[in-house]
């Protein structure tokens, strides 16, 4: 069975510079290579998803200049469908980011052509009915995130929602998720204090916490608590790793599997895109994915 993933979300060029380390506020380092890589975790989830084997459309929003072209360009060549990407006038989404030599980043997005997403059509609403999982994220309007989340809670696809960036979220809308998947710091500003999956449960039914080198933990409504770990490996740039997780965990909760293989599965994807630099030019295939395992 193919799984069919929805993202609605951002679109990013990343423009990245290597540091041997990151900059503290007021200071400046002399970096190394520059390098412009399609980016954008809605972008990066979908390309996830389509690598790792999942049939994906994309909603999401890019400029009228020339940072547009490689980003639709990346998503088709992953075989995302990108029907559904609409160009719009202004700047494109950028990302600004520096990656240090401990595979550390510190990024900046300047939201660009992701702000115009502020709801959806009729078209972009059927995709999402028509799908087995919506993934968004908080790279665009939170009026686009809620409206789709609300359209997949009344076609019974299940609503995922990577809560990155970090930030507080209405009830509302949180009452339309099915799984939440953010990090630690994500959790914290979502509870209001640091948390633990179970934490977050009085908000969402399923919350998966990405923990980096160290796993994910889950926790759910019916008491299942799981503790993953990420095979171990080298580092170079960890930057959309938190993507390869969230895209190949949708593609395997739609097939699906059960959820500690779904989430062997994510951390494997995460750990392999660590290990390369670049956001979309990190993420693993299928193949990548089983073998790491
Ligand atoms: O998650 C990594 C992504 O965050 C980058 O590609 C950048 O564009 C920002 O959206």
């Amino acid at each position: 069975m193919t799984a069919r993933v929805v993202v609605v979300g951002s679109a990013n060029l990343d423009l990245v510079v290597t540091a041997p380390a990151l900059p503290r506020p007021g200071e400046t380092v002399l970096g190394g290579e520059f390098t412009t890589v399609p980016g954008g975790k809605g972008a990066n989830q979908a390309v996830a998803a389509a690598r790792a084997g999942g049939e994906v459309a994309f909603v999401g929003a890019v400029g009228g200049d020339d940072f547009a072209r490689p980003q639709r360009d990346n998503l088709a060549a992953a075989g995302v469908d990108v029907t559904r990407l609409r160009t719009v006038p202004g700047p494109s989404g950028v990302a600004l980011i520096a990656v240090d030599r401990h595979a550390e980043n510190l990024i900046v997005v300047a939201p660009g052509a992701n702000a115009a997403l502020t709801g959806l059509s009729a078209e972009d609403r059927a995709a999402v009915a028509g799908a087995d999982v919506l993934l968004c994220q908080l790279e665009i309007p939170l009026e686009a995130v809620a409206e789709a989340a609300a359209t997949a809670r009344a076609a019974g696809t299940v609503a995922v929602l990577n809560a990155a960036p970090a930030r507080r979220l209405p009830a509302e809308l949180l009452s339309t998720v099915d799984l939440l998947v953010v990090n630690e710091g994500e959790a914290e500003v979502l509870a209001g204090h640091p948390a633990q999956p179970a934490d977050l449960l009085d908000l969402v039914p399923r919350v998966v916490m990405t923990l980096g080198a160290r796993g994910a933990a889950y926790a759910d409504r019916d008491g299942l608590r799981l503790d993953v770990a990420a095979p171990a490996v080298e580092a170079v740039d960890t930057t959309a790793a938190g993507d390869a997780f969230t895209g190949a965990l949708a593609v395997a909760w739609a097939e699906g599997r059960p959820v500690g293989e779904a989430l062997r599965w994510a951390c494997a994807a995460g750990a392999v895109c660590a290990t390369r630099p670049g956001a979309s030019s990190s993420l693993p295939t299928r193949a990548e994915i089983e073998a790491a395992l």
